[in-house]
């Protein structure tokens, strides 16, 4: 972020960006719920070059057990990357970065899942990384939302999430990986769409409020249209016989 690749075209005379894009277009999405036959739940995303699979386990007991709750249960998330899914290999121990989209990834999920429904007891979410192009805590958020209700985890709605952000001087949605080194502002946004709340909000980079305001609803808009292919990803497995 912030032009470590200030030579870069990341929107032509046109208004196209690297990618081909208009300002206002997502990647393309695709959003399948289930194919984990040992989880509880699961889901598979591509959201653009990102390739996320997810898994989901629980409610069950939790080990060592004085981690649990006696009024609620827990709800543990683990995002990693896997080290082919960059361009140069990543270190397959936890990094600090993911250790931090794991927390945030948990704490944008709480707000819809009862948990408090299954005192005692955990919820694991595991997120595997097989490729990542930019934008990949929103596409593991998307995917673990589709994967708890698969599990059928009782929900008080999805969490759906895209990034909004900024490259030269214009507020785009759903930030590729070049436009997130090279760019001006990436900011993720997890979004329930019935509850209209936002449970996730992060900002790299500098934008004016006027700028703040548009991301925010430019990033919420693009949340709805994410919003309608989790659901699609759900009526396929249970409605659809597309399902395992
Ligand atoms: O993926 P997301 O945008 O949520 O998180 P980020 O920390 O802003 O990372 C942006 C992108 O940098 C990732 O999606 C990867 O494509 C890339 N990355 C990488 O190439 N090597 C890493 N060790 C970590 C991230």
């Amino acid at each position: 972020m912030g032009g470590r690749e200030a030579t870069m075209v990341l929107m032509d005379e046109n208004g196209k960006r690297c990618d081909g894009r208009t300002v206002d277009e997502p990647r393309r999405i695709m959003i399948k719920a289930g194919g984990l036959k040992n989880a509880d739940g699961s889901s598979y995303i591509e959201f653009g070059d990102n390739k996320i699979l997810v898994g989901v386990f629980g409610p069950r007991d939790v080990h060592p057990k004085h981690m649990s709750d006696t009024d609620t249960g827990i709800l543990r998330v683990r995002y990693h990357m896997e080290p082919f899914s960059v361009g140069e290999r990543k270190n397959p121990a936890p990094s600090r970065r993911e250790i931090e989209i794991s927390k945030v990834i948990k704490e944008a999920l709480e707000p819809a899942v009862m948990l408090e429904k299954f005192p005692r007891t955990a919820v694991d979410v595991f997120i595997e990384v097989l490729q990542a192009d930019g934008g990949t805590r929103c596409a593991a958020l998307t995917a673990a939302s589709v994967a708890l209700a698969d599990a059928g985890i009782p929900m008080r709605d999805m969490v759906a999430a895209i990034a909004a952000g900024k490259v030269a001087d214009t507020v785009i949605l759903d930030v590729n990986n070049e436009e997130d080194q090279a760019g001006q502002a990436d900011m993720p946004i997890g979004y329930m769409p019935n509850l209209e709340k936002i449970t996730l909000l992060q900002l790299d980079g500098v934008l004016t409020p006027e700028e703040y305001k548009k991301c925010i609803q430019v990033g919420v808009d693009g949340c709805k249209l994410v919003y309608e292919l989790q659901k699609k990803a759900l009526n396929d497995k249970y409605f659809g016989n597309k399902g395992d």
